[in-house]
């Protein structure tokens, strides 16, 4: 992680926060200065106090068909073939980078049982407010049913020692050195390579989850960055790669 970063990150509670959110201090107006978490009507928004709209920013909506849109390949997309999802399988997955949570929503479904860990605070704290605000929808999406569990944890500390469940997959989708591109990134991608940096524990934590997984790990990279470990197999879409790494002895069927 970037360890630049301020220790604790201001939320603007304006009285609507209920959950006290750990390394989150509340506060009573913007500052000046760096991000700050906005509990807004519409959800939990992370802003940037050089702004200058400030009716911007970045607030998580999994209801906004962005989901749907992604399950378009079915389970012939890369990250479904990566996977090795069959039809009617329903593999349980540990996303240990649940980051913006759109791979374990979509994962969800397509009918994997999803555990997710993020260990960063603030995305913790803005995907936790998306799935209660996707819960409370009138009409929450069926794939919520397949999202089991969402932890604020770090994945190397969850998995050591070894909790007693195993996953059949380990999914891993680590936040990488920006990469040299003509287009300027996302707004949502540039803020978060400027709050989280570079996950660079990204091959101890493959080391870790290749010793639990039933299955598989599954490694999600940039399509021009080098694997973290030589893959047993690679699933190669647009502009991502995912590298596969096989259980030594994966159980039948
Ligand atoms: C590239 S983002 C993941 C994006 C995600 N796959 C999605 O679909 O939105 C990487 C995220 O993993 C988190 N992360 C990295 N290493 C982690 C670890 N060891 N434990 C928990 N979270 C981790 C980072 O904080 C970051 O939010």
């Amino acid at each position: 992680m970037n360890t630049d970063r301020p220790a604790a990150i201001p939320l603007l509670a304006a009285g609507a926060v209920t959950a006290a959110l750990p390394g989150i201090e509340p506060i009573e107006r913007p500052p000046a200065t760096g991000f700050y978490l906005d509990a807004r009507p519409q959800g939990l928004t992370l802003q940037h106090a050089e702004t200058v709209d400030r009716d911007s920013g970045l607030c998580i909506d999994l209801l906004d068909g962005s989901i749907e849109r992604r399950l378009a390949g079915g389970r012939k997309s890369p990250l479904a073939r990566a996977l090795g999802l069959k039809r009617r399988s329903r593999p349980t997955v540990l996303d240990t980078t649940c980051g913006l949570g759109r791979d374990s929503a979509t994962l969800a479904a397509l009918g994997c049982d999803v555990h997710a860990l993020e260990r960063h605070p603030v995305l913790f704290a803005l995907l936790d407010d998306a799935l209660m605000r996707a819960r409370r929808a009138d009409t929450p999406p069926a794939w919520l049913t397949h999202w089991q569990a969402f932890e604020h944890a770090d994945a190397h500390a969850w998995l050591t020692p070894p909790p007693p469940r195993r996953f059949d997959i380990i999914y891993i989708d680590p936040m990488f050195a920006a990469a040299r591109r003509k287009a300027r990134p996302q707004k949502a991608l540039a803020w978060l390579n400027e709050l989280i940096g570079t996950d660079h524990d990204a091959d101890a934590l493959l080391a870790l989850a290749r010793g639990h997984a039933l299955r598989q790990t599954v490694v999600k990279q940039h399509a021009r960055s080098q694997p973290l470990a030589a893959p047993d197999r690679q699933v190669h879409g647009k502009a991502v790669r995912f590298d596969i790494y096989l259980a030594a002895s994966p159980p039948a069927g």
